[in-house]
């Protein structure tokens, strides 16, 4: 099957890996053109476990062929894929201008029966203005891409689509949602072995082409109505979201009565109606997806005249939880952060990624600033970006760098280097040995024992 990818990013790089493994050919559309070169030579620009080699080895066998030609891209493909990026609009709605640009693009290029399927996340009901975008791409377009046949089907989207035959060359399409659920850090090994591959379709060979395509992977198949398969990944994002509140709701009620978060945790998931995932109390989610999406549900929630009160809960306690930890260093340092030097290990807003879209350390490092304290960051592979928040923070290589004379030290991000660490070197370069462990990433004894005043969240 011809596959096209468009959007070489976090997502349609791992899935052109995998669907170009499964025997596909697989064209990968980009934008940046430094990017598509880079591309084109086997290189790619994120960090990702395992996803360099694989990709490198199939660009250079031609079954993945980067570029930025849609004129080459689109015509050939059966389905093409959509993974383009849909950040937060200025009312925490999703951000669809990079999708419907994408979208008009590929529209021109269309020639046989083809599907695309959205597989960026996008809100309920997306599918069907990208059918709508299309459609009147196609109709403005000279014959034969808009034979006069079609163009009375696209008037009247209810009715089927007309067969085509030698001389009116009808257009004919669907529009699919198929959301994707991988994680960043084990983004090759989730689609390469979804939980389940959720299909949203409108007719029946829409439905067939994307079976086929998923032929070879594992996982439940849940076919269904777009709408429901856009609002399934909203759902799911969220309710995840929800349970790490919930234990940073129940790790801050530990904080108070002396109890171990980890351990009613440990307690709380071995029941397989809770389930041991999403348990972990910390700083909140953070990274280039939840934030984003809950903003989003929120946002159609309200724009369908509902007010969701439990993803507000879950925003609301997300917030706390970073300002919950500024507190603290806040107290350790005598009620005045002026002028501290405080250590952030961890840019990354989870571990072996680069991605510091909505990290935690970046709420730290804005709140540290308000308070006029002094900030440097260690991170073993994320860089920072051009955003002001980082104007005045210093970037280390090395942690021993970033704790040399610090006020205080705070774990950002859960990096297994960062436990390896040794610590009880550390506490001798250190000016206060203070540390707020904020992924409870640290055993308080060990920690106490090397030196260190210790604190963790919900933990004694
Ligand atoms: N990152 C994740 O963990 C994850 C997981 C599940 C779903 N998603 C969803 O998948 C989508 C993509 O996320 P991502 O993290 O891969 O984004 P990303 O920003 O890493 O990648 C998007 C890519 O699309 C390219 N692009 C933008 N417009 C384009 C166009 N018109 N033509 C060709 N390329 C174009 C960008 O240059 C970039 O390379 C989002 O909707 C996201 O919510 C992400």
């Amino acid at each position: 099957m011809r596959v096209t990818i468009v959007g070489p990013g976090y997502v349609g790089l791992p899935s052109a890996v995998v669907f170009a493994g499964l025997g596909h050919h697989v064209f990968l559309l980009g934008n940046i053109p430094e990017q598509v070169e880079r591309l084109q030579k086997g290189e790619i620009h994120l960090h990702e476990p395992g996803l360099a080699e694989s990709f490198r080895d199939l660009v250079r066998e031609g079954k993945i062929v980067p570029t930025l030609s849609y004129a080459d891209a689109i015509p050939s493909a059966d389905v093409v894929v959509i993974a383009v990026g849909t950040p937060s609009g200025k009312y925490g709605e999703a951000d669809l201008r990079y999708v419907f640009a994408a979208v008009r693009d590929l529209a021109e290029h269309l020639s046989d029966y083809t599907v695309v399927a959205m597989k960026s996340t996008v809100p309920v009901g997306t599918a069907e203005k990208v059918r709508e975008i299309i459609s009147a791409v196609i109709l403005s377009s000279p014959p034969p891409l808009a034979g006069p046949r079609w163009k009375r089907w696209a008037k009247d989207l209810d009715s089927s689509p007309p067969k085509a035959d030698q001389n009116d060359r009808p257009i004919t399409f669907d529009v699919a949602s198929c959301p994707e659920f991988l994680r960043e850090g084990t983004a090759l090994f989730d689609t390469k072995n979804p939980d389940r591959i959720v299909i949203g379709v409108t007719s029946d060979k829409a439905r067939d082409l994307l079976l086929e395509l998923h032929q070879e992977l594992p996982g439940e198949r849940v076919v269904t109505d777009p709408k429901s398969a856009e609002c399934i990944k909203y759902a799911s994002n969220a309710f995840l979201a929800t349970k790490i509140s919930f234990i940073n709701e129940i790790a801050n009620i530990c904080e108070g009565v002396g109890a171990d978060v980890t351990e009613v945790a440990r307690g709380m998931g071995l029941d397989s109606r809770i389930g041991s995932k999403f348990l972990k109390a910390g700083l909140g989610w953070s990274g280039s997806c939840f934030p984003k999406d809950v903003r989003a549900l929120h946002h159609i929630a309200f724009s369908n005249n509902y007010e969701p009160q439990i993803l507000k809960a879950a925003i609301e306690v997300n917030n706390d939880q970073r300002r919950r930890l500024v507190a603290k260093l806040h107290a350790a340092l005598g009620g005045d952060l002026q002028g501290k030097t405080i250590a952030i290990l961890g840019l990354a807003f989870k571990p072996h990624t680069d991605d510091i879209r909505e990290s935690a350390a970046i709420d730290l490092i804005y709140l540290l600033q308000q308070k006029g304290a002094h900030v440097r960051v260690h991170d073993p592979v994320a860089r920072p970006d051009d955003r002001d928040v980082f104007k005045d923070v210093r970037f280390m290589d090395s942690a021993q760098d970033a704790v040399r004379d610090a006020d205080a030290v705070v774990i950002a991000t859960e990096w297994p280097e960062f436990k390896e660490l040794d610590w009880r070197a550390l506490r001798a370069i250190v000016r206060n040995p203070f540390i707020a462990d904020g992924r409870n990433l640290l055993d308080p004894k060990l920690m106490r024992a090397a030196g260190w005043k210790y604190a963790s969240v919900g933990r004694p």
